[in-house]
C-alpha cells in the first residue's frame, strides 16, 4: 500500500478576474519510507501540494490518499482526525504557540490524541533529547533560535507516531551547519521508524540527501528523479 497516493489532483485559485492553476493535475506515489523533496521555482505550487496532501485544503478535482484512506469523500472532522493520527506537518514559519514552553507545544498533539497525561513526559522526553532540546524544555518559543525552533516544530511532527512528515521549507531559514544537522536527524527518524518524508525545498543540501527530487513547474510535475 502507498504512503501518498495522488491521481489527477488539482487545486485552483481565483485571483482577480482570472484563475491560478495552483496544482494542475498531479500523479503521484510515495511508497512507505520515502524520504523525497519536490523541487521548483517559487510559485510552482509545492505549498499547495503539499497543503492538498495534509489534508489542510481538499482538491477541486482528483484523489488522493493517505495509507490507503481515500480523503475525498471525508468530512472535515474525519480529515482532521486523519490528520492528527497520521500526518506530522512542519510549517515554513514553524507556528508554534508562542504562550505555550517548548514542552507544551509538543504535548499539545498527544492532548489532542487523547494520549494519558502519565505517558507525556515518557514520549516527549526522548524526541527533545534526540533533537538536542532537553535544555530547553522549559522554555518559551521566543528564547529559542530559528534552528532550535524549527527542531521543536519537527518535534511536533513526530510526536505523534505518524506514518507520513510533510515539512515546507524545513531548511529555508537556517545556516547551513544546523540545516545539516535537521537534515541528518530527520534521516534518522526516517531509517529508524520508517516515517515516510516529503518536503519542499529549494535548498541543493536537501536535494542531496533525498532519495527521490520530484521537480514541480507551474502546477505540474515535469521530472521524478529516484536516487539509491
Ligand atoms: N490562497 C491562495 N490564493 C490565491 N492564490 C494562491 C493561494 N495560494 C497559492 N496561490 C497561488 O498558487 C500558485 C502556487 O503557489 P504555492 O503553492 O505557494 O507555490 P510554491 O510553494 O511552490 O511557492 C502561485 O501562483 C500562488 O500565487
Ligand atoms: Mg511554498
Amino acid at each position: 500500500m502507498n504512503a501518498i497516493a495522488l491521481s489527477g489532483v488539482k487545486k485552483f485559485y481565483r485571483e482577480g478576474d482570472g484563475i491560478v492553476h495552483a496544482v494542475d493535475g498531479v500523479d503521484l506515489t510515495l511508497a512507505p519510507g520515502e524520504f523525497a523533496s519536490l523541487a521548483g521555482p517559487s510559485g510552482s505550487g509545492k505549498t499547495t501540494l503539499l497543503n492538498l496532501i495534509g489534508g489542510l485544503d481538499r482538491p477541486d478535482s482528483g484523489t488522493l490518499a493517505i495509507d490507503g484512506v481515500f480523503t475525498n469523500d471525508r468530512s472535515d472532522d474525519q480529515l482532521a482526525e486523519l490528520r492528527l493520527q497520521k500526518i506530522g506537518f512542519v510549517f515554513q514559519a514553524y507556528n508554534l504557540i508562542p504562550v505555550l514552553t517548548v514542552f507544551e507545544n509538543v504535548q499539545f498533539v498527544l492532548q489532542a490524541q487523547g494520549v494519558p497525561e502519565r505517558e507525556h513526559s515518557d514520549r516527549i522526553a526522548p524526541i527533545l533529547a534526540e533533537l538536542g532540546l532537553a535544555e530547553m524544555a522549559h522554555r518559551f518559543p521566543t528564547q529559542l533560535s530559528g534552528g532550535q525552533q524549527q527542531r521543536v516544530a519537527v518535534a511536533r511532527a513526530i510526536v505523534g507516531n505518524p506514518t507520513i512528515v510533510l515539512a515546507d521549507e524545513p531548511t529555508a531559514n537556517l545556516d547551513s551547519d544546523t540545516a545539516a544537522a535537521l537534515l541528518e536527524m530527520m534521516r534518522r527518524l526516517n531509517r529508524h521508524q520508517g516515517i515516510t518524508f516529503l518536503f519542499s525545498s529549494h535548498d541543493p543540501m536537501v536535494f542531496d540527501r533525498a532519495s527521490r527530487v520530484i521537480k514541480m513547474r507551474d502546477g505540474k510535475i515535469h521530472e521524478d528523479a529516484r536516487r539509491d
